[in-house]
């Protein structure tokens, strides 16, 4: 595989959970890397502090819907490649406030390709430019039990205001390619985990919430099914696919790893039992608790990996059972990481969720 060293990227989200865990690996052996981040509740400079003094890294607090700090910064940094994770990414907060969604989705990556447009075009569109646009499974909709996984062909069927808003994305990072030849390429991954997940995920909210000894609140019965991908896995597929891809390729990317919600808090409860030592409660199943379903909530994702298997020779490294252990470690010696994000707003944003959520008996 070729290298990134002789790249100049500028990474959009990279204060956030997979676009810091991507930084890392971009900055030991990049020529390069600037990240671009708004900092909002989900982006945390703390993550990436021990990059900020280094050499040839940067981070720049702003927006990326602002169209001229997008282009003063390619042309100021020469830029040659964009990765572009920056987004609003919970669902849930995407049901109550869709606004935001719309705006940072949508309008963000408008701003972010017209400027990268303009950039390309003023160099002389330079074949080795690239911008990989990083999305998501949630733009397929939602699959039955037996259907066959998503595939690159897959019809979009976004269900939420959060997948609708990644699929208005896609769709425009697309049209660049086909109208202008835009070099760009997007990559549609399924449930990330690992360190560094803001706890209001699934797996690190129910990480914390078990430190904190507080109830575990599962959606509906729990039986929705998600495939699930190691953080690590999604970085190194991404490379892959940025370094190997032709231009206006899609990957799906995913962990052929279809886990139901309620088997994935009962196995975390059995690690914190295993690992936690002091916890507030034993044995922490007890704070399993059913609540209100969430609305319109997807039944099942599934993505079919076998074109980036066979085009590109990635493979997910990760199996469940270590990755996961590995990440309630990582929960259970980052306190120190995770606690300061607990904020008023947290408090707020959690009461708002989950306080009128009523206890299904019947689960
Ligand atoms: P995240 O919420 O942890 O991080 C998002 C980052 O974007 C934060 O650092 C935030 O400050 C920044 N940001 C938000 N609005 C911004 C704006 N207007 N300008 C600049 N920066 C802004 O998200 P994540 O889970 O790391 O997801 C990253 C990307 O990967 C998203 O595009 C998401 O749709 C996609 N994705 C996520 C998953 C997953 O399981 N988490 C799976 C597939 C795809
Ligand atoms: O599939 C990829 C997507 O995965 C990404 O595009 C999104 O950015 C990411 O947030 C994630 O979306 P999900 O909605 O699948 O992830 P979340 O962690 O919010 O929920 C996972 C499952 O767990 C889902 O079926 C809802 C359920 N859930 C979630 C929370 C937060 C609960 O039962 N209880 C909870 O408190």
């Amino acid at each position: 595989m070729g290298l990134l060293n002789d790249k100049r990227g500028l990474i959009t989200g990279g204060a956030g959970f997979i676009g810091s865990n991507f930084v890392r690996r971009w900055y030991d052996s990049a020529t390069s890397t600037l990240v671009l981040d708004a900092l909002t509740y989900a982006g945390d400079r703390a993550t990436i502090a021990d990059l900020e003094h280094q050499d040839e890294f940067e981070l720049i607090c702003g927006d990326i819907c602002e169209p001229a700090l997008v282009a003063q910064l390619l042309t100021s940094h020469n830029i040659d490649t964009v990765v572009h994770f920056a987004a609003e990414s919970h669902v849930d907060r995407s049901i109550s406030g869709p606004a935001v969604f719309v705006q940072t989705n949508v309008m963000g990556t408008f701003t972010l390709l017209e400027a990268f447009r303009q950039h390309w075009e003023s160099q002389g569109k330079p074949e080795h430019f690239r911008f990989l646009h990083v999305s998501t499974d949630e733009v397929f909709g939602s699959l039955r039990v037996d259907d066959p996984a998503f595939s690159e062909t897959t019809p979009y069927a976004p269900n939420s205001p959060y997948s609708a808003s990644k699929a208005g994305s896609d769709h425009l990072v697309r049209a660049y390619f086909h109208t202008y030849g835009l070099p760009t390429l997007i990559t549609n991954c399924s449930n990330n985990y690992g360190p560094y997940q803001f706890p209001e995920k699934l797996i690190p909210l129910m990480c914390v919430n078990i430190l904190l000894g507080k109830p575990l609140p599962v959606y509906g019965d729990g039986q929705n099914i998600r495939d699930w991908l190691h953080v690590e896995d999604h970085c190194r597929a991404i490379e892959s696919v940025l370094l190997q891809a032709e231009p206006g390729e899609t990957y799906n990317i995913g962990g052929n790893n279809q886990v139901k919600n309620i088997d994935i808090v009962e196995q975390l409860c059995e690690l914190m039992d295993d690992l936690g030592g002091d916890l507030p409660t034993r044995p922490t199943q007890q704070l399993i608790t059913f609540v209100k379903d969430r609305p319109g909530h997807d039944r099942r994702y599934a993505m079919d990996i076998s074109k980036i298997q066979r085009d590109l020779g990635w493979q997910p490294k990760y199996d469940f059972a270590t990755g996961l252990r590995q990440t309630v470690q990582w929960y259970l010696e980052h306190r120190d990481w995770w606690q300061p994000l607990l904020s008023q707003d947290y408090q707020r944003y959690y009461a708002a969720l989950y306080g009128d959520r009523v206890e299904q008996s019947e689960f």
